[in-house]
């Protein structure tokens, strides 16, 4: 089969579309006919190095975790899916193919959009559903705060948030504020003319999808007692204390029944995923590059058959 591999850490030159060996699956397993595969900010992570610490390769290796596709085959112990059915998963692998996903993580694909499309939910949507709706569970009325509206995770939290009944303010930059307020943002504030630090108040959560100084920026437009959740790296623990907060740092849980839910959302017109762009596999370059600059709204995702 065809497929995006990596012989070596390296830039998004270090991307080569060759042949590789279609994936074996268990007994708990499903061999998914890939039509989609979403490209996430970490897939860039990994494929430079970033992540050796937590997760050591053995190269070569394909990329991607996110997957759009219809069933190939399942293993013996399956009896909820048969060939044919049109899933989506979270699995290593996605950038090929032919990818294997295990049933834990799997779920129908959403009806309602293309299945190219449904590639960009499972990592982004599911980010986003375990901060607001595990981590950080909020009553409606009160006031999340999401930083990085626009991008694969803000674009589905401020959905979330907002069917939770929450208050939502998400910052973004000035080309994307019709955006961010169209998913129905109650605020927005243009973080490249305003300071977010300066706009904002009394807010009970703040989630945090763009790390570093911006996140810094963020601690004291909490009120007392308030909670930072970041994505992207462990916040200031003493800067936290200062303040009078807790904040902390959350990994994603992506599993097959939250996929089905946010799958369900989508089918009943709750919930939209908004592509950036679409690239042949053969471009996965280009794709990377695209995420890798910061700038993308919403996913980006790779077309590998249909
Ligand atoms: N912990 C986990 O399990 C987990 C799961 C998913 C993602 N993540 C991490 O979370 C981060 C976000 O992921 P993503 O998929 O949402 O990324 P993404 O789609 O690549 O985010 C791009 C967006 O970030 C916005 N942005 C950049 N700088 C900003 C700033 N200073 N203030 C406000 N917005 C800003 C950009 O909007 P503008 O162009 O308007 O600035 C752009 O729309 C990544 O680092 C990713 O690795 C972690």
């Amino acid at each position: 089969m065809k497929a995006i591999r990596i012989h070596d850490y390296g830039d998004a030159g270090a991307l080569q579309y060759e042949d590789a060996p279609a994936p074996e699956i268990g007994a708990d397993g499903l061999l998914i006919k890939v039509v989609g595969a979403g490209v996430n900010p970490v897939d860039y992570k990994i494929r430079a190095g970033f992540m050796k610490a937590v997760r050591a390769l053995t190269f070569p290796v394909i990329l991607g975790s996110d997957v759009s596709g219809v069933v190939e085959r399942v293993g013996a112990a399956i009896s909820r899916y048969k060939p044919g059915d049109a899933v989506i998963a979270r699995t290593d692998g996605a950038y090929a193919e032919y990818a294997a996903a295990k049933i834990d993580t799997v779920a129908p694909a959403p009806k309602s959009i293309p299945l190219t499309h449904a590639a960009g939910i499972p990592i982004a949507a599911a980010t986003a559903w375990t901060v607001l709706f595990e981590s950080a569970p909020l009553a409606p009325g009160q006031t999340v705060l999401i930083q990085g509206g626009s991008g694969g995770v803000g674009t589905f939290a401020i959905q979330l948030a907002k069917l939770a009944g929450l208050r939502v303010i998400a910052t973004t930059s000035t080309r994307n504020v019709s955006l961010v307020r169209s998913l129905g943002a109650d605020e927005v504030i243009d973080y490249t003319r305003e300071d977010v630090a300066r706009q904002a108040r009394d807010v009970d959560l703040v989630f945090d999808t763009v790390g570093g100084e911006a996140q810094k920026r963020l601690y004291g437009v909490l009120k007392k007692g308030g909670l930072l959740i970041s994505i992207v790296g462990p916040p200031d623990e003493s800067l936290a204390r200062d303040h009078g907060i807790t904040a902390r740092f959350e990994r994603s849980n992506v599993t097959g029944p939250k996929l089905a839910e946010i799958a369900g959302l989508i089918d009943a017109g709750k919930l939209t995923i908004q592509i950036e762009k679409e690239f042949p596999l053969v471009e996965a370059r280009a794709a990377h590059e695209l995420v890798e600059s910061g700038r993308a709204r919403g996913k980006v995702v790779l077309r590998v058959s249909g």
